[in-house]
């Protein structure tokens, strides 16, 4: 696997293969000594959007793997010279790199590399539009196998923006291929049809579910990425798809509590839920690293397949 663009692109196989050795590399340099298969690799994170998690994540996997990891930040850059995203990419690659790390806010950028690009250089999606987040899915997965065992026959809710949510679609072709069933549940405004197209089932009331749910992802309204109002108000939205602690007592009591970050309180989850004892949203951090680790390396050093 030379680059990672979305979980759609993988088998089940290959999930689970990052997915075992995500757990080898889980507390790398932290409960674990440090590695060194990144050594002399250079890898450049290239983020057109916000990022906390994801863009730490990478570079602290980089770095525990012995890897040099370069920063390039879109503000103060030529991008705002007039320079478009390819030749801004072209000009770093001539540096002589390893693999991108990229987030854009245009699905389809990520793909636009790999054609632009040699082949030699990695491309790795951090999240593109609304398209798929795929290191978030795995992630995800990987904290759900964690905590329940297995994946297969589990029933996860993934609850709010459908439309505008990368973390949904890289969820469903993750979870699906690996035999869980998917629930999509949110306003009708949020839902949309096409998601019909994937073996999931649609809900719109939340409570009505609840009761089967063995995980409930709980993602967040992508305000800035919807153009137009899609409910009446936040206070709203709370009301009919908040995760909140009377939800919580008529869910199963071992329900697990999943959210990508970062999480609105009081929107999408009230913090008795977010920071209680079924919430693995921390935990999920941490696996996000061992997940990066097991990509970059994947990608960036293991060139026999091609992709
Ligand atoms: C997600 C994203 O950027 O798509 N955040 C993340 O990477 N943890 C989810 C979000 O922004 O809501």
């Amino acid at each position: 696997m030379r680059h990672l663009l979305g979980l759609e692109d993988l088998s089940a196989a290959d999930i689970t293969r990052l997915l075992d050795s995500a757990e080898v590399y889980h507390g790398v340099g932290v409960s674990k000594p440090k590695r060194d298969d990144l050594k002399g690799k250079l890898v450049v994170t290239m983020f057109f959007e916000a990022s906390t998690r994801t863009k730490i994540s990478f570079g602290l996997a980089v770095r525990r793997l012995g890897g040099d990891v370069q920063d390039f930040s879109s503000g103060g850059s030529s991008t705002s010279k007039g320079e478009t995203f390819l030749d801004t990419a072209r000009n770093i690659e001539a540096m002589g790199i390893d693999a991108v790390v990229v987030r854009h806010g245009s699905s389809g950028a990520p793909l636009a590399l790999t054609r632009s690009l040699q082949p030699r250089v990695s491309i790795i999606n951090a999240g593109d539009g609304a398209h798929e987040h795929p290191t978030q899915g795995l992630l995800d997965i990987f904290t759900i196998r964690q905590k329940k065992k297995t994946v297969a026959g589990l029933t996860v809710a993934l609850v709010g923006d459908i439309a505008h949510s990368r973390v949904a679609r890289s969820n469903i072709h993750g979870l699906t291929k690996l035999g869980a069933k998917v629930i999509v549940c949110g306003p009708p405004t949020l839902v949309p049809n096409e998601v019909k197209q994937f073996d999931v089932e649609v809900a719109h009331d939340l409570d009505a579910i609840l009761h089967r749910c063995d995980v409930v992802n709980l993602l967040r309204v992508q305000f800035e990425r919807q153009r137009g109002a899609f409910f009446p108000s936040v206070g709203e939205y709370a009301h009919l798809y908040g995760m909140n602690g009377k939800r919580l007592k008529a869910s199963k009591p071992d329900v697990l509590i999943l959210a990508p970050g970062p999480i609105n309180r009081g929107v999408e989850i009230t913090p008795d839920v977010a920071d209680g004892p079924n919430s693995a949203i921390l935990e999920q951090v941490e696996n996000g690293l061992a997940v990066r680790m097991a990509v970059l390396a994947e990608t960036i050093c293991s060139r026999a397949g091609t992709r």
